[in-house]
């Protein structure tokens, strides 16, 4: 991935003309447009049909490019960026005052990432920071692979095709920007091992765990989701397999084609998650059941994935 022509001119001519592409990250596919450009950003809104009160991602590819959104950046921000960056985490600071608007929602904080992903990095080297949600219409499963991003929007996205994502679950975001360290939505860096590196403790975010109140106000939408219904299995197998419903499980006790077994691996799980939710629509199963996940408590992608799939369900 070192050729410096892999990204096609219409990608970064796209983006500097003030237009929207869609393109891999480590985790998901984002919808990215220039951070600094109004317009440009409103149309990822439109796009998405996003609420107006919920604030994206800014991506940058070096470190010295945060300082033009985060008004201070902390010696706690630095340490996690170092361990972490790039990677699956966003870390929200108070933002300069030109930050738009758009970007935060109004709000006084703004959250950044680097992304870890070859094509990611150098379209934002090629062009500048983007602005990027995850590029699925709002409310829908994030998308894992290029093909997800253009069922939801079909040709009116410019889609930078990287293949399917490694993490498959969106960053774990990091509130640093007032007191004390706020993980406001888990994801595949845990809050061990952010307490590890700051070397204190870390809080979830009332919402980002089940059954409170949101405090990320993109927290409060419903999420994730598909047409099937998702809900969770009461028991580690069903008494009786539905031919309607697709079967997401950790030991198999019935083979078949709409039964998908993990044994144990949370990070396959994560990783293939939203690919099975949009794939259970396309095959017309009609319910989607998980089975109980309670006994792989000390994986850092447990709470995400419980997350993820309670908002699926309508749950949290
Ligand atoms: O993995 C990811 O983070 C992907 C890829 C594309 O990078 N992006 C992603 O973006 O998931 P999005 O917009 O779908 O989710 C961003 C989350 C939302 O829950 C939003 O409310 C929260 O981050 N957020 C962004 N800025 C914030 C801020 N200043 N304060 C609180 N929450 C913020
Ligand atoms: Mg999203």
């Amino acid at each position: 991935m070192k050729d410096k022509l892999m990204i096609d001119s219409l990608f970064t001519d796209t983006l500097l003309s003030g237009g929207v592409v869609a393109f891999p990250t480590e985790t998901v596919y984002g919808l990215g447009a220039d951070a600094a450009n109004l317009e440009a950003i409103k149309k990822i809104y439109e796009l998405k049909g996003r609420p107006a009160d919920n604030p994206l991602i800014v991506h940058i590819a070096e470190l010295s490019q945060w300082s033009s959104f985060a008004s201070e950046i902390t010696d706690d921000a630095l340490k996690l960026a170092r361990a972490f960056w790039p990677g699956p985490l966003a870390i929200i600071l108070k933002k300069k005052p030109e930050v738009l608007d758009v970007i935060t929602a109004g709000l006084d904080s703004v959250a950044v990432r680097m992304p870890d992903h070859p094509l990611a990095l150098e379209l934002i080297k090629k062009t500048m920071p983007l602005a990027a949600p995850s590029a699925n219409l709002s409310g829908r499963p994030s998308p894992t692979k290029a093909a997800h991003v253009e069922a939801d929007f079909g040709h009116s996205v410019l889609v930078l095709d990287g293949g399917r994502t490694k993490v498959g679950l969106e960053s774990t975001v990091i509130d640093l920007s007032s007191g004390r360290p706020v993980i406001l939505r888990p994801g595949f860096i845990g809050k061990e091992d952010i307490e590890q590196v700051l070397g204190k403790s870390v809080f979830y975010a009332s919402g980002s765990t089940p059954g409170q109140t949101p405090r990320s106000p993109g927290q409060k939408y419903s999420h994730y989701k598909p047409e099937a219904q998702v809900s969770w299995l009461k028991t580690e197998t069903p008494g009786r397999f539905e031919e309607n419903t697709l079967y997401l499980m950790q030991y198999a006790s019935a083979a078949g084609k709409n039964v998908i077994t993990y044994g144990g691996n949370l990070t396959l799980m994560a990783r293939e998650l939203y690919d099975r939710f949009r794939q259970a629509d396309t095959d017309g199963f009609s319910k989607i059941k998980v089975a109980p996940l309670a006994a792989f408590t000390g994986q850092a992608v447990y709470p995400a994935l419980i997350n993820r799939i309670n908002k699926a369900a309508g749950q949290g």
